[in-house]
């Protein structure tokens, strides 16, 4: 291998991967040749070409035909990847993976090899939602990609009727959200007549979104992925001299010289000491950094044992680890798979047998039915929620958090079987840092979350008041726990003041003593939750750190999180003094309080503020009750999936 060679450049980090799936005839092939005329991605003289043999053959043309034709001459060229095309916007390029034609689409897609940053899913407008349509989607929503445009195709043939793509808009959506897909965008559109595929059309005039072209510019490269905490996927290591050199993929995240990483399963460490870009030519540039999407080779300053399959984070924001962990499994091969046997499990580079230990529900992908429980095995096309036992431990992620080290797939043989999508990873504290041994194991019980919820009839969630002392937390989370309960919600408060008679007795309010009491409060809360309840966090939580490490917090594990503002002026604050606190602080009788000696950090994008100092006790409490049933409401996606705000 040459290292450099695979060095990405910016723009392939740019490049857009998306996959167009549907059911058979709804018109992919006629959208990809499309999408190729529209952006003049095709070779010259290409469609003329075919346009003359169409008319030597007295056949109507088709873009279709542009497709086969360029899929023809790229099996000419064996270099080229005849699973994946190309075409460019002015904006960006774009790969198409999997192009039509290819038998194995589905289990392309879950290996990850294909792994989609977004996907079109295509229904046709005389047909509507087809079986496949809503397969479809339930394997998008296992396999986490968010960014999804429905096509409504074919509009021509029904009069580019608006009544027609309301009507299969609202099918669809109602069937893919309780499965957690929101597709950013519907679009009405004919891929044969050309219309909503690279500008707005006359006849769908009604239709106010964006075209194809604009809706697939409007989504995230994997640049994004950045954002991410760090995954280094180890391919290789090569000895050269002394050196160890590790070759591997940044999944997430980004890395630089001196990093310190953990390489996962073994949690070993070691900080990074130089990138390693040998080249046959010019050298390059010395490389101090790399991030998502980059493969690199890199040297550790200790030479420690590290190997295939291992997975290096950063010291703070590691994955988790475990011998057994809940999924939800896809299923795809003609033979079942079958209960407590062994497979080979498949996740980044780490390859491992594994075993299904119980198989707790099965779904029709379809119907989305429930049609059976502690099943002991899984058919072709079901998907079920079971519980995975690797033979030895191994590091993964929520899907919901991190996709490419969330998901994996099984495999019988080379044959790749089904896959799927972790969603019960435990992380290691993120605040304190990490955990101070590493014999601890999170023991996975058998009841999951989802079954507390039904159990229950909600979920679990966390909502978090911060605000001044005075400002109405604690009568407001009074109120609000009352309210929860005589609806059938379990509720219970965390107030400040009480957390300090026991859990939190040791603590006083330095701005450090402040910390901890909120990373106390968020883990207890984050546990409530996971028990079903509806915790109903009551503290100043004066600085913005604290609170965004609780909501990463309740976010990596898939626990709804909303924080709430309750925001009245220090001036009013004052006035009330329900416990003369700000008389005492004023004359100088109490050191460091909020607001008068000590910050107060306003939230910048709460879920929701409620001013109560303008409006009565009664609306704040109704707009507090409504976010409240909102995100412990079953039906409100995603159970494991980072809770988008609805106010
Ligand atoms: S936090 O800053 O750590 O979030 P918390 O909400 O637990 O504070 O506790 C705040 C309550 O402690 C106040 O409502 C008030 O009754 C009491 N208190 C006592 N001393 C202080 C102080 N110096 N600053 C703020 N609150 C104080």
């Amino acid at each position: 291998m040459n290292v450099g060679d695979s060095i990405f450049t910016n723009s392939e980090r740019e490049r857009l991967k998306i996959v167009i799936v549907g059911h058979v005839d709804h018109g992919k092939s006629t959208l990809i040749g499309r999408l190729f005329y529209d952006t003049n991605s095709l070779p010259d003289g290409k469609v003329e070409a075919i346009q003359k043999a169409c008319d030597a053959e007295g056949m109507e043309f088709e873009y279709a035909f542009l497709l086969d034709a360029l899929l023809e001459e790229q099996e000419q060229n064996i270099t080229i990847d005849t699973t994946q095309i190309q075409f460019r916007t002015a904006k960006r390029g774009y790969v198409i993976i999997d192009a039509p034609g290819h038998k194995e689409f589905l289990k392309n897609m879950i290996t990850g090899a294909a792994n989609a940053d977004a996907a079109l899913l295509l229904i046709d407008a005389n047909e509507g939602v087809r079986e496949q349509s809503k397969r479809h989607g339930y394997l998008l929503s296992l396999l986490g990609i968010k960014q999804v445009a429905v096509i409504v195709n074919k509009m021509d043939l029904v009069n580019y009727s608006e009544e027609v793509f309301d009507r299969i808009v609202s099918e669809y959506r109602a069937f893919l959200k309780p499965i957690g897909v929101e597709p950013r965008h519907f679009i009405p559109a004919s891929a044969k007549q050309g219309k909503n595929i690279a500008a707005d059309s006359e006849e769908l005039a009604w239709f106010k979104g964006l075209s194809v072209l604009a809706a697939l510019d409007s989504f995230k490269t994997p640049g994004a992925q950045e954002e991410l905490p760090l995954r280094f996927v180890l391919q290789d290591i090569y000895r050269f001299d002394e050196r160890r050199i590790l070759a591997g993929r940044i999944e997430t995240g980004s890395v630089s010289v001196g990093d310190e990483l953990v390489f996962w399963p073994d949690r070993k460490r070691s900080r990074v000491r130089s990138f390693e870009t040998w080249h046959r030519e010019a050298p390059l540039p010395v490389k101090t950094s790399a991030s998502a999407g980059e493969s690199v080779a890199i040297t550790l300053e200790e030479q420690i044992f590290v190997e295939r399959g291992q997975v290096a984070s950063h010291a703070d924001d590691g994955l988790a680890e475990g011998r057994e962990f809940h999924a939800s499994l896809f299923w795809l091969d003609q033979e079942s798979i079958y209960l407590n046997q062994p497979y080979t499990l498949k996740l980044g580079t780490q390859a491992i047998e594994a075993r299904i230990v119980k198989i707790e529900r099965v779904i029709d992908s379809s119907t989305l039915q429930v049609i059976g429980a502690n099943r002991d095995r899984i058919e072709r096309h079901e998907v079920a929620e079971v519980v995975i036992r690797p033979r030895k431990p191994i590091a993964f992620d929520n899907a919901e958090r991190i996709t490419v080290t969330g998901r994996f797939i099984f495999q019988q043989g080379a044959r790749i079987g089904g896959g799927g999508i972790i969603h019960s990873a435990r992380y290691a504290p993120v605040l304190a840092g990490a955990v101070k041994s590493a014999d601890i194991e999170w023991s996975v019980g058998e009841v999951t979350r989802e079954l507390r919820a039904q159990h229950f009839g909600h979920r679990g969630a966390v909502i978090w008041l911060t605000g001044l002392s005075g400002s109405g937390k604690s009568t407001l989370a009074v109120s609000l726990e009352k309210s929860l309960l005589q609806r059938g919600i379990g509720a219970y408060i965390l107030d400040g003041d009480n957390v300090r008679y026991g859990l939190c007795a040791d603590l006083d309010f330095s701005l450090a003593d402040r910390a901890e009491n909120i990373r106390r409060v968020g883990e207890v809360a984050k546990l409530m939750a996971d028990a079903g309840l509806v915790v109903i966090g009551a503290l100043i939580s004066p600085l913005k750190a604290e609170r965004d490490q609780i909501r990463q917090l309740c976010q990596n594990e898939g626990i709804p999180f909303a924080e709430v503002y309750v925001n009245a002026p220090l001036s009013v604050c004052e006035q009330r003094d329900p416990k003369n606190l700000y008389k005492k602080a004023r004359a100088g009788q109490l050191n460091g309080f909020t607001g008068i000696d000590s910050p107060y950090e306003s939230p910048s994008a709460p879920e929701l503020e409620l001013h109560t100092d303008l409006e009565p006790r009664e609306a704040s409490l109704a707009k507090l009750l409504e976010l409240s049933l909102n995100v412990s409401d079953m039906d409100m996606p995603p159970l494991v999936g980072p809770f988008t705000p609805v106010i």
